[in-house]
């Protein structure tokens, strides 16, 4: 049997580290840390996306803004938003909800924000410093996986891992995370998606497979080695045939557990950690951690 790796457990007890870090900012500072969000148009997920991270700062004492513009905002309007955020000192994060409408560029939208407020670490400032090695914010998800494998006494070094997907947000910055010459990195990393001929013949060398490719299920007993660690970033919206739905991850796990020797579940999993990290985050922007190296 597997370990279950639980994201809930451990994210509660780095929304309680949070916290206490939280209540020593305040005493020194007096006021709390300040986290604004912008929700561009009417996307019910993003709607309840923002809402959990609200939620989630009103829990640590994080003051947090939920700024809603209307799908017809133009480009110019959110930009202007952000202008305002990034010269006001008491909002020390700022966080625009994706996807954007498809009429404003989220590069552009994302490249406005000040790198040292930008809390989801999707600034491409902050995207390089990742790359090189530099202090700077880590995108929330990279840093929950890594964060829940050290908390649970499993360390990448000199471990294979095999990460499948590639995107921005997920594959790439953790690939990098894991294999940088630090703690809590140092393994060697092959990195898989689409274009990947034989995802198998790699996945199945892995120590630590990281399936991060938005497919249900996809990862089958049949891509892991026995005792491998397999973290399940996916989160997935399946219909049943009852005519409901359910979320799933992008690993089987009914058929994968019994081979591994840890798993994040889903839900339960990576989710809850990517939660826990925005709040870290917020705490690093309140504190001005990565200033120095941002101006
Ligand atoms: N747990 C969380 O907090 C959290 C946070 C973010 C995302 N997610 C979930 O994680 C998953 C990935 O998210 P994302 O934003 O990274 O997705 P994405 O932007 O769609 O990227 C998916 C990546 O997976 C690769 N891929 C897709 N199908 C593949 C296949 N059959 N074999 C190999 N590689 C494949 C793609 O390759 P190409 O580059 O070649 O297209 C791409 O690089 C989604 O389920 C998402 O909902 C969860």
């Amino acid at each position: 049997m597997a370990q279950i790796i639980s994201g809930n457990i451990i994210a509660r007890t780095i929304r309680q580290e949070v916290q206490s870090d939280v209540a020593t900012y305040r005493k020194g500072k007096g006021r709390n840390p300040g986290l604004n969000l912008l929700l561009v148009g009417d996307n019910p997920a993003s709607e309840l996306y923002v809402k959990f991270k609200a939620k989630d700062c009103a829990e640590v004492g994080i003051t947090s803004v939920i700024q809603r513009l209307p799908v017809t905002a133009s480009q110019a309007e959110v930009l202007r938003c952000i202008e305002e955020w990034n010269a006001n000192p008491d909002v020390h994060g700022i966080l625009v909800q994706l996807p954007l409408p498809r009429h404003i560029n989220e590069h552009v939208v994302l490249r406005h924000i000040d790198p040292a407020k930008d809390v989801d670490g999707f600034h491409p400032e902050n995207a390089g410093k990742l790359l090189i090695g530099l202090p700077g914010f880590i995108p929330c998800t990279p840093a929950g996986v890594v964060e829940m494998l050290h908390r649970s006494g499993i360390n990448p070094a000199g471990k294979h891992v095999a990460v499948v997907g590639r995107s921005n947000i997920v594959g790439k910055p953790l690939a990098m995370l894991l294999a940088q010459k630090r703690k809590g990195g140092n393994a060697t990393v092959t990195m898989c998606h689409t274009g990947t001929s034989d995802l198998a013949h790699h996945t199945l060398r892995a120590d630590i497979l990281v399936a991060a490719a938005g497919v249900p299920e996809m990862i089958t007993n049949q891509h892991v080695q026995p005792g491998a660690v397999v973290i399940d970033v996916g989160i997935n919206r399946v219909q049943m045939h009852d005519g409901g739905s359910k979320v799933v991850g992008d690993v089987h796990f009914a058929s994968v557990e019994p081979l591994a020797s840890a798993i994040t579940p889903v839900p339960g999993g990576v989710g809850p950690m990517t939660r826990a990290m925005l709040l870290v985050n917020t705490m690093f922007a309140a504190k001005g951690t990565f200033l120095s190296e941002s101006r």
